[in-house]
């Protein structure tokens, strides 16, 4: 029943190739699905809002998009997922902000790696919850790509099929995505109208900016995070670096220094700014900005975000450095 990429498919680079591809796959999902309900966890991100998008063309109120909260967000997202899949495409969405059970869980919580569980963990938990209270869904759409399916083929990486939910949601699974690479999907959901910002948008990582509030998370240290991270993004889309540059974020690490505003002492956190490029991931170099960015960078942030007294840069390539800090 998934299918499998042809050996001679022709690579979607055009309107026109994805407009075919779009037709197709909607015939195919209404073939599927018939009347019955299709339920998403749609994260805001590049596959699962092409997904989404695609669904909706297809069968419009069958398809029930979930989208989490988790309180890890970028400044914006979960406003735009619902400005862009709520207002404009009519879509049967249910937003669940769970910022305080994820928040909860997570004080306190120093280690990186049982961050990572709690915040899985929790998402799954939060899904399910949402999935129970639905009636009548019998598939589950994801936004599986070739890519996740190669490398789980290779052994390189658990493929997340099926999101992990609780053995009795026995789902039929829907992947229209399943047999694209990376800039297909991009391509594809221009097509299906969704804004740049979503289609071209730098990678995310799923525990979202509690990898880059390192150590226990609080509410203020991760205020801190989202507002510089929005910073960046705006003079990082001002000057060009948009779409240019691979992956760009701040992180608020958990020491204070002493620092001097209005003649007053200050002994607050600093803000560290790390900007990469790569092809795989598997090596990065770093983007060298400019001193001018980098002065006003600086001084926005020292002067816009709560806490911050001192910004410094990341210059450290990978390996030996990842690329997020935890
Ligand atoms: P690292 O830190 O391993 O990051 O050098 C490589 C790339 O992967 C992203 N990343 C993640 N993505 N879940 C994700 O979906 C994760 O847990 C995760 N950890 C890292 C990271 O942002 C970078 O693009």
């Amino acid at each position: 029943m998934l299918e499998s990429r042809p050996d001679n498919m022709e690579r979607i680079t055009t309107p026109e190739l994805a407009k075919a591809y779009i037709d197709d796959q909607i015939a195919k999902i209404k073939a599927q699905v018939g009347e019955k309900k299709v339920l998403l966890a749609l994260s805001g991100g590049v596959d699962s809002s092409v997904v989404a998008a695609l669904l909706i063309k297809a069968i419009g109120q069958q398809l029930v998009c979930v989208h989490v909260n988790h309180g890890l967000l970028r400044k914006g997202e979960p406003e735009q997922v619902i400005k862009v899949f709520k207002d404009e495409m009519n879509a049967n969405l249910v937003y669940v902000d769970a910022t305080d059970r994820f928040l909860d869980l997570l004080a306190n919580v120093t280690d990186p790696e049982q961050k990572r569980k709690i915040i899985g963990n929790e998402f799954i938990e939060v899904f399910a919850e949402e999935a129970r209270k639905q009636d009548g869904i019998e598939f589950l759409a994801q936004g599986t790509i070739w890519p996740d399916i190669l490398e789980s083929e290779a052994g390189i990486k658990a493929h997340h099929n099926a999101g992990g939910l609780p053995d009795d949601m026995n789902f039929e699974l829907v992947e229209p995505v399943r047999i694209l690479f990376k800039d297909e999907v991009r391509i594809v959901g221009k097509e299906l109208g969704l804004p740049d910002n979503m289609v071209f948008r730098q990678p995310f990582p799923g525990p979202g900016l509690g990898v880059r509030c390192p150590g226990a998370i609080t509410r203020d240290r991760l205020e801190a995070v989202r507002e510089s991270d929005a910073i960046l993004r705006e003079e990082f889309a001002k000057n060009g670096l948009e779409g240019k540059v691979w992956q760009y974020f701040t992180v608020v690490p958990d020491f204070k220094s002493t620092g001097v505003k209005n003649g007053k002492r200050t002994f607050d956190w600093p803000c560290i700014i790390r900007a990469i490029n790569t092809t795989d991931v598997m090596e990065v170099t770093v983007e060298h900005l400019s001193d001018e960015l980098i002065d006003h960078l600086v001084e926005r942030i020292i002067n816009e975000v709560p806490g911050i007294n001192r910004v410094l840069i990341d210059y450290t390539p990978k390996p030996p450095a990842t690329v997020e800090y935890e």
